[in-house]
């Protein structure tokens, strides 16, 4: 039994790093779709379809739990995979498995309430909006799912969301940090021009971010909160095998990478951040 953990290419690695921080003892398998990467300008449907193949190729590999670390895969494609798929596909494959995703953890933390809470009715109470900057790819923009389910918690919070349609490519293809560097300016510019102003607080809504969250900081104002989805998703899976200890994250330490790209070694930006050389087998 062990966790799977599912992106279009090296950006879930960042979610990954901190669960394998956090579960030590557990086993893990990694799915990159690098042959499918990216899929930010992807349609819905593509979206779907990409998500729930990696899902199956996750629990034919032993995995009971897929978290989704990547937003647009967790934007356009969990509630639809969880609703109309995951039923029967657990019934087909006789064992309870699950998938989880990333979105819901960073609202929790963006929020500082949990998912379940009941919002009470600010009305005119509401005296400052506190402004927070998204930034995420373009399917994960036009899902607007940042804004809606901050809006139904906290009325008191507003989102702003950037799309980078670039900017995951980019990462994905090794591209040096000089030209990240002015992409990274051009969208922060972008979206504080948008608003208006700076935001209060920012959200790197793509796992791909994660790699140069430096260079966000960079461009953003000096001091300015940095929400970082790797924290907040370790902490809700741990909170989630508390609350259902049928799902057993393994004990055996196994880390296995898979991809559907180009088995080997991953670029110098990925083996930096992982502390190590990666090599990842043929999907
Ligand atoms: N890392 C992914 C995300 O969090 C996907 C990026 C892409 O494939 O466009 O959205």
């Amino acid at each position: 039994m062990s966790i799977g953990v599912f992106d279009s290419g090296v950006g879930g690695l960042t979610v990954h790093h901190r669960l394998v921080e956090r579960f030590p003892q557990a086993d893990f398998v990694y799915l990159a779709d690098q042959a499918n990467a990216p899929y930010g300008g992807k349609t819905g449907e593509e979206i779907v379809a990409l998500t729930r193949a990696g899902c199956e190729r996750l629990f034919a590999e032993g995995c009971d739990v897929v978290v989704l670390a990547c937003n647009t895969a967790a934007s356009v494609a969990l509630r639809r995979l969880q609703q109309t798929w995951l039923p029967g596909y657990r019934k087909q494959i006789g064992r309870p498995v699950n998938v989880l995703g990333i979105v819901v953890p960073t609202i929790e933390a963006a929020t500082g309430l949990p998912w379940e809470h009941e919002p009470e009715d600010l009305g005119e109470k509401i005296e400052k909006v506190e402004i927070i900057g998204v930034f995420s790819t373009p399917a994960t923009t036009n899902s607007r799912v940042y804004e809606i389910e901050v809006d139904k918690r906290r009325g008191d919070v507003a989102v702003f969301s950037e799309p980078c349609p670039e900017l995951a490519r980019m990462i994905e293809a090794g591209a040096s940090r000089e030209e990240l560097k002015a992409v990274i300016e051009g969208h922060v510019q972008a979206l504080t021009k948008r608003i208006g102003r700076s935001p209060d607080r920012a959200i790197l809504g793509c796992t791909h971010y994660e790699y140069v969250a430096d260079l966000f900081r960079e461009a953003l104002p000096a001091g300015l909160p940095v929400i970082h989805q790797p924290e907040a998703t370790a902490d809700a899976l741990q909170r989630y095998f508390e609350r259902h200890p049928e799902f057993s994250p393994g004990t055996g330490a196994v880390r296995r990478f898979l991809t559907t790209g180009q088995p080997g070694a991953q670029h110098s930006l990925v083996e930096a951040f992982w502390g190590g050389p990666l090599s990842f087998e043929k999907a």
